[in-house]
């Protein structure tokens, strides 16, 4: 299989990318901001890679959506930034949503484009639309105009209006900066040019960079320049860190760290007394937007911010809020499962190896298993024992494996395996609080 390109695309690309869309009458599935239909996407790749460009869906989402938001900020305001980078497929654009426009308005639904928040003068014809359940069903019945045979998801829940003026920052520029970072940029409601990111060396700087997004080696001037900054560094480093930076957060900030184990408690104690704080735990499938992601909110911390989080991580994975207690169990689950998942994965490869595979195509094998059987327990919606089942004839194969994973104890040894992770993570946490009340304003 040809390599994926890197993250630049040409004009002759991306004209083809739009070509495809059309085709596949993007312009009807429009609602709101969004493609309800995911199938689109995936029709679409497919068509690209006949033609010889090897794009992920992810990708083809992406370069969607930076399009789009090229073509809602030269609409609310001539000036901005990023029509300048992309005049070549205004024309495009504009009938594209033109299209969409008119079908919405002949099918008397609410869908179609909108414009984004902050606009400098609305006009009728550029009504901000609420989306729907009855618009999401609606927009479900797309053309079908392949033999691709896919789960067809629809997006979550759709997030709040966001502000186009948000600017993020990262203290970081680590793994984790970077899934996160990538995943907010695909929601295509942030331009890159509204993100920075901090580190003392430049060694990571260069994917940033690519992305569109600013670095800088300072800190302070990385939070006064920013109003959600991610505290995406190791979590020895924390306490310093926050303490470098205290004098530069303000009221308006939103300050959210990935660091394991450090507490809220630990965080508010760190900076001003009403600064609103959120304790992320991120996965590292953050890095492909298949994250599982588990937030809580500080004291301060509304509501709002919970919501403007969740948005901003919509296409980091699955992002899901709860009480602090539940992230060091979620670092055990998730943070530290997919180290357990890549044990198993290698242990299913070296299995085939045993019994004659080539290593190459046994690993190759396991991660395609592991990949597949994931999807289909999260598409399913089924509980995994009943998709296990499903797969045990009486007298099978399967069965005879399974009676040999129990009596080896994967069942036992993975619960305590979380177990385990889950009073570490419980442990450094501990560790990590405050002595007294350093730098308490
Ligand atoms: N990786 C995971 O799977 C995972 C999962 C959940 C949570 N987390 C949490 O995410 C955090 C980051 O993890 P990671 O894997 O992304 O770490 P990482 O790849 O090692 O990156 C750490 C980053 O911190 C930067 N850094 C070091 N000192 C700094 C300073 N004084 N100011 C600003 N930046 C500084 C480093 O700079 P240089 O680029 O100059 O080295 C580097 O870019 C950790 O707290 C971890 O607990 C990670």
């Amino acid at each position: 299989m040809a390599a994926m390109k890197k993250y630049f695309w040409d004009s002759e690309e991306t004209e083809y990318m739009l070509k495809v869309l059309r085709e596949l009458d993007i312009a009807k599935h429009l609602d709101g901001r969004k493609v309800r239909n995911l199938k689109l996407f995936k029709v679409a790749e497919k068509r690209m890679k006949q033609a010889g460009y090897h794009r992920s869906i992810d990708q083809i989402r992406h370069r969607w959506k930076v399009l789009k938001t090229s073509y809602y900020s030269w609409n609310n305001n001539q000036q901005t930034v990023k029509l300048t980078r992309f005049p070549q497929y205004a024309t495009t654009m504009q009938s594209i949503m033109d299209e969409s426009e008119t079908w919405s308005r002949s099918h008397g639904t609410n869908s179609g484009p909108v414009r984004i928040r902050n606009r400098p003068k609305p006009t009728v014809h550029d009504e901000e639309t609420e989306d729907s359940e009855e618009e999401a069903t609606a927009a479900q019945s797309l053309h079908d105009h392949s033999t691709v045979d896919v789960i067809i998801k629809t997006d979550p829940e759709t997030p709040p209006e966001m502000d186009s003026n948000l600017r993020i920052g990262f203290i970081g520029a680590g793994n984790m900066a970077y899934g996160i970072a990538k995943g907010v940029l695909q929601s295509g409601d942030v331009p890159p040019t509204n993100v920075k990111v901090s580190a003392p060396s430049a060694r990571n700087f260069g994917r940033f960079q690519e992305l569109g997004v600013a670095v800088t080696h300072s800190n302070a001037e990385l939070v006064s320049s920013c109003d959600l900054v991610f505290v995406a560094v190791k979590p020895h480093l924390v306490t310093t860190i926050l303490s470098e930076i205290t004098d530069c957060v303000t009221r308006k900030h939103i300050i959210v760290s990935v660091a394991a184990g450090v507490t809220l408690a630990t965080l508010q104690g760190l900076l001003p007394f009403d600064t609103v704080v959120l304790r992320l735990m991120p996965n590292l499938p953050c890095l492909v937007q298949q994250g599982a992601l588990l937030f809580s909110r500080g004291t301060r911390a509304r509501q709002e911010d919970g919501d403007l989080l969740r948005s901003l991580l919509q296409h980091c994975g699955l992002v899901e809020e709860g009480p602090e207690a539940w992230i060091d169990i979620h670092t055990g689950l998730s943070g530290s499962g997919v180290a357990f998942v890549y044990l198993f994965a290698e242990a299913l490869a070296e299995g085939a190896v045993k019994m004659g595979m080539p290593s190459a195509l046994a690993h190759s094998i396991a991660a395609q298993t592991v990949l597949g059987a994931g999807q289909l327990l999260r598409d399913s919606g089924k509980h995994p024992a009943q998709l296990r089942s499903e797969v045990c004839t009486p007298g099978g194969t399967t069965i005879f494996g399974l009676h040999a994973m129990e009596q080896g104890g994967v069942r036992a040894a993975t619960m305590t395996a979380v177990e385990t992770a889950t009073e570490r993570a419980r442990e450094l946490g501990r560790k990590s609080a405050p002595t007294a009340t350093e730098n308490r304003k």
